[in-house]
């Protein structure tokens, strides 16, 4: 059964494989581990010990979140733990002003499901840092 939760207890980088299918280059489980811990909100879905789905969001705390990423492993698609991911983060930031994020035009129904709704996008990726920026170096 899955269940969810929004903090990181009892999640380690061994419980985050399987995720970024498709990029060419991705995350780490360690890194995903450290951009989960960077995010100012975070929802997971967890079969068993293992991490099946996951969303983020940043916020400024005052008037505006974006929510850059939710995926769910293939094998989990389809019984609405997508859905319940992000209804739970839209729960915790329904007191902002704007909440935004992007996605291909084929997943507007589903954002649209959600209560959001189409609008354009501008956005800049540097490919060279798609596996996530280099940690910072704590020796120096
Ligand atoms: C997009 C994604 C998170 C959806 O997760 P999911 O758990 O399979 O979705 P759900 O089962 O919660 O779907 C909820 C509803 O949206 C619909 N939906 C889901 N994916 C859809 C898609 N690609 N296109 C259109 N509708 C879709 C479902 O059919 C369902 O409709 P229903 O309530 O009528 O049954 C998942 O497909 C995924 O991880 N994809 C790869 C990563 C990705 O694209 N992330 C989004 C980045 S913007």
């Amino acid at each position: 059964m899955i269940r969810y939760q929004h903090d990181l207890t009892g999640v380690g980088a061994d419980d985050l494989t399987g995720f970024f299918e498709g990029w060419p280059t991705h995350p780490s489980a360690a890194d995903h581990l450290r951009l989960l811990r960077g995010s100012a909100l975070i929802a997971l879905a967890i079969d068993g010990n293992r991490v099946v789905g996951f969303a983020t969001a940043i916020t400024d705390g005052v008037l505006a979140a974006s929510i850059p990423l939710l995926e769910v492993l293939p094998a989990y698609r389809g019984a609405h733990v997508g859905r319940e991911l992000m209804r739970r983060l839209l729960a915790q930031l329904a007191d902002l002003y704007m909440v935004d994020l992007c996605c291909d035009d084929e997943l507007a129904p589903f954002y649209e499901g959600l209560g959001m709704r189409r609008a354009i996008a501008m956005v800049r990726r540097n490919y060279d840092a798609q596996a996530g920026r280099r940690a910072p170096d704590l020796d120096t």
